[in-house]
């Protein structure tokens, strides 16, 4: 027997932010993913002790926010709490402390920091996600305590793939498979759409085998680039499931990530 909110609860995938129909946002949660690496790298932030990850869409705006940081709370003390982290084509940002791998965020480096961030598409897909009335953020490496939350919160999911540089790409959507299978269990509604019934399928055909769903992610459009720069262990890295219980929530208003609170 199924309780009533798996009876009803609505999940629709979104397989890039530009396939977001306009308004259809509103009043639900949505889950930005970009597994390779942004969302899984956030959670790496928060789980090892960041106090807030600030998403800036461009390097000009993440260097505003540097300042404007350490401009209101006095220099001295502020430098040294704040950290600049994020990628272009896929490498460390010139004059940036952190690239955009989940090593480089362990404890030792992040705990009490703020790190103001910004990345190709990550970072823009979750600018592209302002209008829902709550903005989550999953990889394989939450996935367990993300589906918890969502299952908790009860509005209808939308889970937004950010794809890599406009075009859709297999990780993401793989990790929208597995989210949409595990809150659609036992479900009484049909899946919603095509992109939806779509990243189902996919992830029920790909996760069977562990070499093959590591295959998938490093054969993905972002696997690929990482392969290329020779950052395999990143792929596997964010291949592992539920390695952190922590839920990065946005609050836009503030532009602000910070550990969801239990619902
Ligand atoms: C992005 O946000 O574009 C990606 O996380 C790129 C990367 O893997 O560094």
């Amino acid at each position: 027997m199924c309780s009533p909110r798996t009876m009803t609860q609505r999940v629709s995938v979104h397989m890039l932010p530009s396939l977001i129909e306009a308004g259809s946002l509103a009043g639900g949660v949505s889950v930005v993913i970009d597994v390779l690496r942004a969302t899984t790298t956030i959670v790496h932030a928060l789980a090892n002790g960041a106090e807030a990850v600030v998403p800036c869409e461009s390097i000009e705006q993440a260097l505003e926010a540097k300042a404007a940081q350490s401009q209101s709370q006095g220099a001295a003390g502020m430098n040294s709490k704040v950290l600049l982290g994020g990628e272009r084509h896929g490498e460390l940002i010139p004059g940036f402390d952190l690239d955009n791998s989940p090593f480089a965020y362990s404890p030792e480096v992040v705990a009490g920091k703020t790190i103001i961030f910004t990345t190709t598409n990550g970072t823009r897909a979750l600018h592209a996600c302002r209008t829902a009335s709550r903005v989550l953020i999953g990889a394989f490496v939450n996935h367990a305590s993300l589906v918890r939350i969502l299952q908790a919160d009860g509005r209808p999911v939308h889970l937004v793939c950010a794809g890599t540089d406009g075009q859709l790409t297999a990780e993401d959507i793989l990790f929208a498979g597995a989210v949409a299978v595990n809150l659609l269990k036992g479900s009484a509604l049909p899946v919603a759409d095509v992109q939806t019934q779509m990243a189902v399928d996919f992830f029920q055909a790909r996760s069977g085998d562990s070499e093959m769903f590591l295959q998938t992610l490093r054969n993905s459009r972002g696997g690929q680039n990482l392969l290329h720069l020779g950052m395999d262990a990143d792929v596997q890295r964010a291949s592992q499931w539920n390695l952190f219980e922590v839920v990065p929530e946005w609050h836009a208003a503030e532009n602000r990530i910070v550990a969801a609170r239990p619902t």
